[in-house]
């Protein structure tokens, strides 16, 4: 292949550290290793960002034989759809809503994986899990126990917390959010609830790796039970103390890569805080649109009323109504109706 184009910087600095090597895979070895040459059958990047990943396995060999890569992020995937699409390698948008990177609050919060049940030998989830809320968490959790395969893997990584050092926490009370601006910044799950929650799917960690900062992302392998390989549990951290904190999105975040403007980074700023009611808006609109309707029958219902009404007051002025009403009454007190 010619040389493949680096996402311009403007798409870099969306989603971590921008130096170009990042996006190199210099060697051709493969992405990661220890893994055997028929586990790269078929890739699924959620949350690709703008082809970090998809760009350094299109070097190496073998290179995964069907790639699709997805993101929330429109300019980044309509980057990638440009210039890494190729052979076996395709990128959708997953227009889910995002306060900073997709924000019109009318957007679905999830949506399913874009393939088949049990068709995919690797999902990489890089950075993503981190800024998933707990809810989006599960269904996305759903997702990988719906699409690996046997032999799949889930390669990825999460913040994670010991809830135990949390005395005040509810039991539905199971993830921490650094920025109540936007509560997806960075996500960090308490490390019992994750592993119940795999168990619950199927799933058992196989491989961690903690992190090289202390408290900062654990490198995690997920794969189905009952595939011979040994579960593991969270490791120590006992990782020097350091400080590496995400990207805060900047404002027009959502138009790089569409537009031709891009935001200074003087633009960079701290979002209004986002309303409660962003996170209910699809429930009230669905629950505005059954008033409507609910409205609508009691209308109909109300004319129906009207017209018995009328119809009621047209029999009851027709001659020998009376003695008619007198007969009825008879009827009903004799317990036969003549
Ligand atoms: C920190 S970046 C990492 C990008 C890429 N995985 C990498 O390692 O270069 C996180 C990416 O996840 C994407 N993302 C976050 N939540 C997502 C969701 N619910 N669905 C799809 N993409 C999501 C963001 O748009 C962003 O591109």
């Amino acid at each position: 292949m010619t040389q493949l184009p680096l996402p311009p910087l403007e798409l870099r600095e969306l989603v971590g550290p921008t130096d170009p090597s990042y996006f190199e895979n210099a060697t051709g070895e493969p992405i990661y290793a220890g893994l055997p040459t028929e586990q790269w059958r078929s890739y699924l990047d959620f949350g690709c960002g703008c082809g970090r990943s998809a760009r350094r396995l299109l070097q190496q060999t073998p290179r995964p034989e069907r790639y699709v890569g997805f993101d929330l992020h429109a300019g980044m995937v309509r980057w990638c759809q440009e210039n890494l699409a190729t052979d076996g390698f395709e990128f959708h948008h997953h227009d889910v809503y995002n306060p900073g990177f997709n924000p019109d609050p009318h957007k679905p919060w999830v949506q399913p994986f874009p393939v088949a049940d049990r068709t995919v030998s690797i999902i990489e989830a890089w950075s993503v899990f981190t800024h998933l809320l707990e809810a989006q968490a599960e269904h996305y959790l759903d997702e990988v126990a719906r699409v690996l395969t046997d032999d799949g893997l889930l390669i990825g990584t999460v913040f994670v917390f010991d809830k135990a050092a949390f005395p005040f926490m509810q039991d539905s009370q199971n993830t921490l959010y650094i920025n109540e601006t936007d509560p997806t910044n960075a996500v960090v799950f308490d490390r019992g609830w994750l592993s119940n929650g795999l168990t619950e799917r199927g799933l058992e960690l196989v491989h961690v790796e903690p992190p090289a900062i202390r408290g900062y992302h654990h490198q995690v392998r997920i794969g189905r039970v009952g595939q011979g390989r040994t579960a593991v549990d969270w490791p120590a951290d006992d990782a020097p103390y350091g400080r590496l904190a995400p990207p805060l999105v900047r404002a027009g975040a959502e138009r790089i890569g569409l537009d031709d403007h891009v935001p200074e980074a003087a633009e960079v700023h701290v979002r209004a805080p986002m309303p409660p009611t962003d996170l209910l808006l699809p429930q009230y609109d669905a629950a505005q649109a059954r008033v409507a309707e609910l409205e609508g029958e009691v209308a109909t219902l109300r004319t129906r009323v009207r017209k018995l009404r009328k119809r009621v007051r047209r029999l009851e002025a027709e001659p020998g109504a009376e003695r008619l009403e007198q007969r009825v009454g008879e009827s009903v007190s004799d317990g036969a109706v003549r």
